[in-house]
């Protein structure tokens, strides 16, 4: 139960690390990828645009009209048939001489969405006449453009213009680009998981250890509270089983009442440790047969407050205060050591109370006989609303009669057996408080 509460929350956590890291490394993997496809477009457009630059007419001096309509109508065939949307030719005084647009729609729109944009904002291109290559990637409906800029020198080094191009990178260029973005983040996202992969098994080698040290504790913490339980019980009726029989009785009213597990184990703890305190009462008073005089009934109250010392000292014990101090509180405000009433009781302690009483009415106790099953459902009835909290009381009428069959047939190694499961239910599972 454990174990695979642990093997669940690691693969939860492993899983959403996984998401999280491969989105974060495939996003820094994508931009790193960006100048890769920036490079093969612009490798790309560099070969196109040198194809065009072989005939030098572009940039000779007093072109006649008719030699520049011809030029221009040869640039508009390299737009048709090649990969650029926008050419522009320049002199070295970045004077423009030659200007053609594609009219493809998908270049029509990069000019819409990025170029003109990016004019009017007063971003023109001047910045980018430079004498090196100089560049912009956008994207256009998922297509990658590249704007950019070559200085044009002739042999002696000499600057006689400058090409503007807007290049769109075409279906198969795209495809390229595609691949080189999923294999990347196809290698982020399973590098992490090899990585997650990994942990899993070292994390929980780790875990083992811990939950078998967190269950030794465990055992060792409700071992010393059966003992001391244990302890104080034989002192007054000679075995253990009566705080066996309360914690049952309890523990199983508290379960048709859906406590939550928390409270759960501070009620249990409470019904171990609820008599603790007798252990400062002496025996003369504690084993007396008859009925105790005023002054010895005092001294019996005090088992409350020695209880409430005893265990208030421990953090570990300390949930059981609830029960120690108040389980001889009566709703009605009768009861002691601080006469609570209703709701003022906890409500650990009221559930306890009902159970104490009802194992103290069907035992045999040092000054009585136990009474009959009977007898002592109608002795807590007439006592609802004045020692019992009615509410709690009704439900816990309507389970006794099959409770109490089960615990009055079972020999005493049988009750321990039964309150040692209910005990297990409720501490060895994750939340360890
Ligand atoms: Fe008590």
């Amino acid at each position: 139960m454990v174990v695979r509460n642990i093997h669940k929350r690691l693969i939860t956590r492993l899983f959403l690390g996984w998401i999280a890291l491969s989105v974060v490394l495939g996003i820094a993997a994508f931009f790193i990828k960006l100048e890769q496809i920036d490079d093969l477009v612009q490798d790309l457009a560099i070969a196109e645009s040198k194809q065009i630059l072989k005939d030098k007419r572009y940039f000779s001096p007093n072109l006649s009209e008719q030699e520049h309509r011809i030029l221009t109508e040869r640039l508009n065939n390299h737009i048709e048939n090649g990969n650029f949307t926008v050419l522009e030719l320049y002199d070295a005084e970045v004077k423009k001489l030659f200007e053609v647009d594609s009219k493809n729609a998908d270049a029509m729109d990069a000019h819409d969405n990025y170029i003109e944009p990016k004019e009017k904002l007063g971003k023109a291109n001047d910045s980018m006449f430079t004498d090196n290559i100089t560049y912009e990637r956008f994207f256009v409906h998922g297509r990658v453009f590249l704007q950019y800029v070559v200085p044009l020198f002739d042999g002696s080094h000499k600057k006689y213009g400058y090409l503007e191009g807007v290049y769109r990178a075409d279906d198969h260029i795209m495809e390229d680009i595609w691949n080189i973005v999923i294999e990347s983040l196809l290698l982020v996202v399973a590098s992490v998981f090899a990585t997650a992969i990994l942990f899993y098994p070292i994390v929980m080698a780790m875990n083992k250890d811990l939950i078998k040290l967190t269950g030794d504790l465990s055992d060792a913490n409700i071992g010393m509270l059966e003992s001391l339980g244990s302890a104080i019980a034989k002192r007054d009726s000679d075995t253990s089983s009566h705080n066996y029989r309360v914690t049952i009785y309890a523990v199983t009213l508290a379960e048709e009442l859906g406590l939550e597990v928390e409270e759960m184990r501070r009620l249990i703890k409470g019904s171990f440790l609820h008599d603790i305190g007798k252990i400062g009462i002496s025996d003369n008073i504690l084993l007396k047969p008859g009925k105790l005089t005023d002054e010895e009934f005092e001294q019996m109250k005090s088992h409350v407050t020695h209880g409430s010392d005893i265990v208030g000292k421990y953090a570990w014990l300390k949930d059981a205060v609830d029960v120690v101090a108040n389980h001889h509180e009566k709703y009605d405000g009768s009861g002691y050591l601080e006469s609570l009433r209703g709701e003022d009781i906890p409500y650990n302690a009221r559930i306890f109370a009902i159970a104490d009483v009802f194992d103290a009415l069907t035992s045999k106790r040092p000054y009585k006989e136990p009474f009959s099953y009977e007898k002592t459902i109608e002795i807590l009835t007439e006592s609802s609303g004045k020692h019992f909290d009615p509410k709690i009381l009704e439900v816990f009428i309507d389970l006794s009669e099959q409770l109490y069959d089960k615990v009055r047939k079972s020999e005493d190694e049988v009750l321990e057996k039964i309150m040692h499961d209910l005990v297990r239910k409720f501490f060895y599972t994750m939340n360890h408080s």
